[in-house]
């Protein structure tokens, strides 16, 4: 079957700044992708090129099996948008916002009025009906625009950050209201800061850090390197940090991020005691003094904190 959304190799300059450099993601039909990344990442810049609102440089992407440069159109008709540049008029009401995206999609009157009268109940949003946008709270917002991004029922909704700036109880009703897309038959591409938020949602999980994937897998294999450690051993020696790195890859679960400055190198590891006693033994056979030995266990939070910091530690050096 096609997939809902398949993106290889996107770039993306703004000028001479590369917000997208090479990202690969597949959403499979009927599922969830999360796309996790911290600010400045180019979460919205690859939500824009895949709803066709920005143009890519290079790359090829389709939606719902059509090119976003060739078959914009067929991609727009194909897709609910909802995020941080929502589209929604201050001056109107609640329902006129919501019954005049469904005549935009071509509804008839009858149609689009019970259309926005279903889902204003949806998102508990019937009591404010009839009030004008801008007296809602945050909260109200955000689920407005979420509702209207789903009028037309499309088979691919994007949600660029559906979540942030809502309170608890508004973020479940989210999360609800994305399991129902879903479980009718919707293909999403949600973007988030939280990790939480897509082991919760997603079925797979892309992190992106300054426009480059730096992790990809289930929620479960993300899950799984939370419990992993992160094994960090300093030496004595400055020219012996490639043969540090050089075991560190032997025995660790990950590539090995090196600090040349601190003479340090880390890696994750998936056994931590035994693998520190492995690397101790391997430099030892290769007269590398070791200055320092630590070993870490990251909390969820950390998982995230260290993958994005990998990048940007690749990034200096
Ligand atoms: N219109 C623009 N012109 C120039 N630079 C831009 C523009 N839009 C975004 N950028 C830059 O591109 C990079 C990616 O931005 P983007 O908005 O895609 O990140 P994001 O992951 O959505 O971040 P956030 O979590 O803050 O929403 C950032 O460095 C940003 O400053
Ligand atoms: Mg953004």
């Amino acid at each position: 079957m096609t997939a809902a959304v398949e993106a290889r190799g996107v770039v993306k300059s703004y000028q001479a700044h590369r917000a997208l450099d090479g990202v690969d993601l597949t959403v499979p039909t009927g599922t969830v992708l999360g796309l996790l990344g911290p600010n400045g990442a180019g979460k919205t810049t690859m939500v824009r090129v895949l709803t066709t609102l920005l143009r890519p440089d290079a790359g090829d992407v389709r939606v719902a099996g059509y090119d976003v440069v060739t078959q914009s159109a067929d991609v727009r008709r194909s897709i609910g948008l909802s995020g941080q540049y929502a589209a929604v008029d201050e001056s109107l009401t609640g329902y006129e916002n919501l019954y005049l995206v469904g005549r935009l999609y071509g509804f008839k009157a009858a149609a689009a009025r019970d259309r926005a009268r279903e889902l204003l109940a949806l998102f508990r949003l019937e009591q404010a009906a009839s009030r004008l946008l801008r007296t809602y709270s945050g909260g109200m917002r955000r689920r407005l625009d979420l509702a209207g991004a789903l009028v037309a029922r499309p088979p691919v909704v994007v949600l660029d950050e559906p979540t942030t700036g809502l309170d608890p109880r508004s973020r479940l009703d989210t999360w609800e209201m994305v399991r129902r897309l879903v479980d009718d038959g919707a293909s999403v591409l949600l973007t988030t800061q939280y990790l939480e938020e897509a082991d919760v949602l997603a079925d797979s999980i892309v992190v992106i850090d300054r426009g480059r994937v730096v992790e990809r897998g289930t929620s479960d294999e993300l899950k799984a390197r939370v419990g992993s450690e992160r094994l960090e051993i300093v030496v004595a020696d400055r020219a012996d940090l490639p043969e540090l790195v050089r075991v560190l890859t032997e025995v660790g679960a990950a590539e090995p991020v090196v600090d040349d400055h601190l003479r340090r190198a880390h890696v994750l590891v998936h056994v931590g005691p035994k693998t520190l006693v492995e690397a101790l033994n391997r430099l030892d056979a290769r007269d590398v003094r070791v200055l320092d030995v630590s070993l870490h266990r990251p909390k969820l939070d950390d998982v995230f904190l260290m993958l994005t910091d990998r990048a940007d530690e690749g990034e200096d050096s």
